[in-house]
């Protein structure tokens, strides 16, 4: 790899992942020494909710909307389809009786008088392109008129992350090497960072393409002016060159997962933002609390960018992503610029000129997925959310607003936005180890935040742009890399991936990093037959019920499943998993709307000896529906409660994805019978040595599907439907 000025981990991830979460939060070890009496706790809610064929008509879905589900077929059966197996070949590959199709990659023109894509790294012009590395996605439907109707199943809008670049391709010879980026090439890479807006339409095939010339496409890129909103707007701590009154910043970057509103907005949630920042040796021209808030973000004294953009020129373009202070002061630099970002950003699909707006009141931290609660008239909203590094906690935000059915469609769904998401309250997870949790406020309420000896909070504001320090002071529960949530459509179930974390510790002298109920697997395991990766290697997917309404400030919980290769003993494949089902490093998770299915994706890079990255179709039960189980870490032993074990009918591998891949972002149209998924990174690890000879490439895709100009790889979007006209998944 020969990313300027950023280092990957040898197993490709990003450093920001590694975590820098140093506090010393309590282990659950000593709490695992209390007596589990737990019985009739778990019980209480016995009964798995495996749904029938026709379990979801009538429609709790997550968009909020109501009645878009079709009946299903008297013969349709919910993972009726013959799994997939494992591989390694460089192709999409879907099950017996589904077809593929490759609809909207990168580069790819999204208005009107944009240049084909040649795919050889000369292209342009990416603020009016696809961008790069698809990630999460959601579906926005439309009438036939054009108008918002979350409904709309032949007609809609899909709302797709660009995650970050593959910095080789995307030029003709990879990144021009140099102390000064070349303005040209970060153009280019900023551009293809953000968000795409892109209309799709139902041909008379049956089948949708994207509309490249439609008025509903947008791009907001990681340079486009964005609003801040809620309480953090205004904050010194927002204060910049380019906002001296701190209500404004510039761009979204590293996009991860999604959420969508139940007013049919996307939050998309911005992920592994830190590294994008220079800083160089500002010390001594800063506070003692901002030294401890950018060292807990990552960001301590002397930390190059990850792509170097500050260096291409003093165009504020460019040098805000230098934070080292300068200036006399903060209105006169760019040392506040990573305040700006970390946060879950909402885009009104339906108005390519609307205000883009940061969501402060959700706290700033390493974004995944923003999963809502079920809702209820005239209760609170949810959101639950995880935050992607190791060690790092899970958020929950209540909205003061409680909700009103009339706010499903709204006039200006920004204002809905601003009624729901700028006021309320917001937690970090407390995992207890009887299968209890506690949600722990981060506000100057809580005496632990108010007299945190480390740090000494001025105000909400300050609260929410370093929610993490505020969860270290709460004494939230360290767990092992939080990626995307879903809700469970009728049990309200929340569903969290962890994806792994290699440096969790059976035993040790750092015991904040040592094994405990919520995190309880630590383990070897050997890949290609001769490397070893340790800690916790193949994840696991954690959930939670609320005890009580989604302010509840206490839940139960159980891990769903965990991760493992078919073939591990027992002790590690504790869900006991076999050849059609097994996998690594859950990641992407979002139960459909229509059919209720679990939809699992995997970003692993344990696994991958044996197969590609992966997306399951699972059914779940409830929380409790299983029982205790006690996890044997080479003699360290953990209790812990797991969910009752799948069955190869109720857990299915569905596609793998060509090679070097992740599979990210998943959403259906309303009637669940059109499926969009993404690939990112095909053939991740080009080097810049072999970029004129496609033979030496990873992977072709999805040139090799047919698909585009050139032979270099692309992130993509696929579209799956299913040969028989039925429900994906079926
Ligand atoms: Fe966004 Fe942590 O994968
Ligand atoms: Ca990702
Ligand atoms: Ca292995
Ligand atoms: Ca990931």
């Amino acid at each position: 790899m020969s990313k300027n000025n950023f280092t990957p981990l040898p197993d490709g991830r990003d450093p920001d992942d590694v975590g820098n979460n140093h506090s010393a939060n309590p282990s659950m070890q000593d709490i695992l020494a209390v007596s589990m009496s737990r019985r009739g706790l778990l019980r209480s809610s016995a009964g798995a909710a495996v749904f029938g064929s026709m379990g979801l008509t009538g429609c709790l879905g997550l968009g909020g909307s109501s009645g878009s589900s079709a009946p299903a077929a008297a013969s349709e059966t919910l993972l009726g389809f013959k799994p997939v197996a494992k591989s390694i070949a460089d192709a999409f590959t879907v099950p017996e009786g589904y077809t593929a199709s490759v609809i909207f990659a990168k580069g790819d023109p999204m208005f009107a008088g944009v240049a084909a894509f040649k795919n050889d790294g000369t292209d342009t012009g990416y603020d009016k392109r696809s961008g790069d590395h698809h990630d999460g996605m959601q579906y926005f439907g439309l009438n036939a008129a054009g108008k918002a109707d979350q409904t709309g199943a032949s007609r809609g809008l899909l709302g797709i992350n660009h995650e970050y670049i593959d910095e080789v391709t995307l030029h003709a010879n990879g990144q021009t090497a140099g102390s000064n980026r070349l303005a040209s090439e970060v153009d280019i890479e900023i551009d293809c960072h953000g968000v795409a807006i892109v209309e799709v339409a139902k041909g008379s095939n049956g089948r949708f393409a994207t509309v490249p010339t439609s008025s509903f496409n947008r791009r907001v890129t990681a340079h486009t002016t964005i609003e801040l909103s809620g309480p953090a707007r205004g904050s010194s701590l927002l204060v910049t060159k380019f906002s001296t009154d701190g209500t404004r910043t510039r761009g979204t970057v590293n996009n991860c997962g999604t959420g969508k509103t139940p007013w049919g907005t996307l939050l998309t949630g911005e992920e592994n933002w830190a590294g994008y920042f220079k800083r160089g040796n500002d010390a001594a021209a800063r506070s003692a609390k901002e030294g401890v808030a950018l060292t807990r973000y990552g960001r301590g004294v002397n930390k190059a960018s990850r792509y170097g953009w500050e260096t291409a020129g003093t165009d504020e373009r460019y040098a805000r992503w230098d934070i080292t202070a300068t200036g006399a002061s903060a209105a006169a630099d760019f040392r506040n610029e990573i305040n700006g970002q970390g946060y879950l950003t909402e885009i009104n699909p339906y108005n390519p000129n609307s205000v883009v707006k940061k969501r402060t009141a959700t706290g700033r931290f390493a974004h995944e997925g923003a999963a809502f609660s079920l809702l209820k008239t005239g209760k609170p909203l949810a959101i639950y959310m995880g935050d992607d590094s190791q060690f790092e906690y899970i958020y929950k935000y209540v909205s003061d607003a409680v909700w009103d059915p009339a706010d499903a469609n709204p006039a200006d769904p920004i204002a809905t936005g601003d009624k729901y998401l700028d006021k309320g309250k917001l937690y970090a997870a407390k995992f207890n180890a009887d299968g209890t949790g506690t949600w722990l406020e981060l506000s100057l309420a809580n005496p632990l935040v108010a007299g945190y000896a480390t740090y000494a909070f001025a105000d909400q504001a300050d609260v929410l742009v370093n929610a993490r320090v505020a969860a270290d002071a709460a004494g939230a529960t360290k767990m092992d890399r939080p990626e995307w949530s879903s809700t469970h459509p009728t049990t309200g179930d929340i569903y969290f991936t962890l994806t792994n974390n290699s440096s969790r510790v059976a035993s040790g002298s750092d015991a904040s990093k040592v094994v405990d109920a919520a995190n309880p697997r630590s383990y070897t395991d050997v890949k290609g037959g001769s490397s070893t990766q340790k800690g916790n290697v193949n994840g696991h997917i954690i959930r939670i019920a609320e005890l009580g309404d989604a302010n509840a400030t206490t839940f139960k919980w159980d891990i769903y499943l965990f991760g493992s290769e078919a073939g591990a003993i027992a002790s590690i494949n504790l869900s006991g998993l076999a050849d059609s089902n097994d996998f690594s490093s859950p990641d992407g998770l979002q139960f459909a709307e229509s059919t209720g299915i679990c939809w699992i994706q995997t970003d692993d890079g344990a696994y991958n000896d044996v197969t590609n990255d992966q997306m399951l179709a699972a059914l779940p039960g409830r929380v409790g529906d299983g029982g205790k189980v006690s996890v044997n870490n080479g003699g360290v032993l953990v209790d812990t409660q797991m969910g009752k074990k799948p069955t190869t009918d109720t857990l299915k591998r569905f596609l793998v994805g060509p090679k070097g891949c992740e599979i990210t972002g998943v959403a259906e149209t309303p009637d669940g019978k059109v499926m969009f998924v993404n690939v990112q990174h095909p053939g991740d690890g080009i080097a810049v040595s072999e970029l004129g000879d496609p033979s030496k490439y990873v992977s072709q895709w999805p040139s090799n599907a047919g698909y585009g100009a050139g032979k270099r790889p692309r992130s993509a979007t696929v579209m799956i439907t299913k040969n028989d006209g039925g429900r994906i998944g079926t």
